[in-house]
């Protein structure tokens, strides 16, 4: 059996002082902001797989019925020996890709999350002993190297997680996943669709309260690292769509005037009754504006297979 590779390119501390970073700036401004990134401890990478499965949460179902439905046409359209993953987190959907790519030789997931990563990592090379699996624990929104492993390379971008950048930060990351590829090589990217504002704030909005503990868990997060005093309880859940700029925006607001300490920064936050503070943004894509912004990048769109009922798009684009 060929052994699981884990390269870290992230130092242990580094998660450490881009929360500090990130919390000192974004609760310093108006309006208020925290980055969505910071969502995903145990508890909230437990409470996303509960979103995952909630009937309002349609993009993880749909994704997945475009993967076990076109992993052959994909496998086929990309020809890839190595199969880059950013964000990997469990590896579940990716599955159906690795079982319908013939000639794949490596698997590079790539996550920030180094438990995520040994996990899949460790059953995928169980099941597939002929597999060269290599691990990064990298932050895939900075600059990446790859290991040396044969091409075509395909890079899977999934879960419409792209529609948490903001459109500058996009550009940017699409240059950058451009850059790791050779001509020929592909991007397979997952995007939620524009659709109907109320299935849309429905699925961030969910009847059970799944998605609003999960917005606040942010909070909890940075209670536990950086000794704030948030009270969860003192803050209402807000999921609103932005017609303009088509996307779903999370907010948290602060049910009355309060004053939070965190004691790791020498901060005191006032919040006034009603103020909000920015967590999220969920872009939902038209293929028009995909092709474009792909196109920016130097990747030429070549396919775009939707789930059956149109709400979710999967796109293989090639370098050029
Ligand atoms: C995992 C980033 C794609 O934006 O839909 C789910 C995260 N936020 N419910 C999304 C999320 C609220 C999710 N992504």
């Amino acid at each position: 059996m060929s052994p699981l590779h884990v390269t870290r390119t992230l130092p242990e501390d580094a998660t450490d002082a881009a929360l500090r970073a990130d919390v000192l700036s974004g609760l310093t401004v108006t309006p208020k902001w925290l980055p969505p990134k910071w969502f995903y401890d145990a508890r909230g990478s437990e409470l996303f797989e509960r979103i995952t499965e909630l009937p309002e949460y349609y993009p993880t179902r749909a994704e997945r019925e475009i993967l076990a439905t076109r992993s052959g046409e994909i496998a086929a359209a990309s020809g890839a020996r190595t199969l880059v993953e950013l964000g990997s987190g469990s590896s579940e959907k990716t599955r159906y890709l690795i079982e319908a790519l013939g000639s794949l030789t490596a698997y590079v997931p790539v996550d920030v999350s180094e438990s995520a990563l040994v996990q899949a990592g460790q059953a995928l090379v169980e099941e597939r002993p002929d597999l060269d699996v290599h691990a990064l624990i990298a932050d895939f929104t900075a600059p990446l190297s790859l290991p040396a492993t044969p091409g075509p390379r395909l890079v899977a971008f999934l879960g419409g997680t792209i529609g948490n950048l903001l459109p500058d930060e996009r550009a940017g990351f699409l240059a950058s996943v451009r850059s790791l590829l050779a001509p020929g090589d592909g991007l397979l990217l997952g995007t939620d669709l524009v659709k109907d504002e109320r299935v849309l704030v429905r699925a961030y909005d969910d009847a059970a309260g799944v998605t609003a503990a999960f917005n606040k868990n942010v909070l909890a997060v940075v209670d536990r690292e950086l000794g704030a005093d948030f009270d969860l309880d003192a803050f209402d859940h807000v999921a609103l769509w932005n017609a303009e700029r088509e996307w779903i925006e999370m907010r948290l607001r602060s049910r009355t005037a309060q004053t939070v300490k965190v004691p790791a920064l020498n901060l005191a936050v006032d919040f006034a009754a009603g103020e909000e503070l920015r967590t999220e943004v969920s872009a939902k894509f038209r293929r028009e504006g995909v092709t474009a912004e792909l196109a920016v990048a130097g990747l030429e769109l070549t396919h775009w297979w939707t789930d059956e009922q149109g709400r979710f798009a999967v796109s293989l684009s090639v370098a050029r």
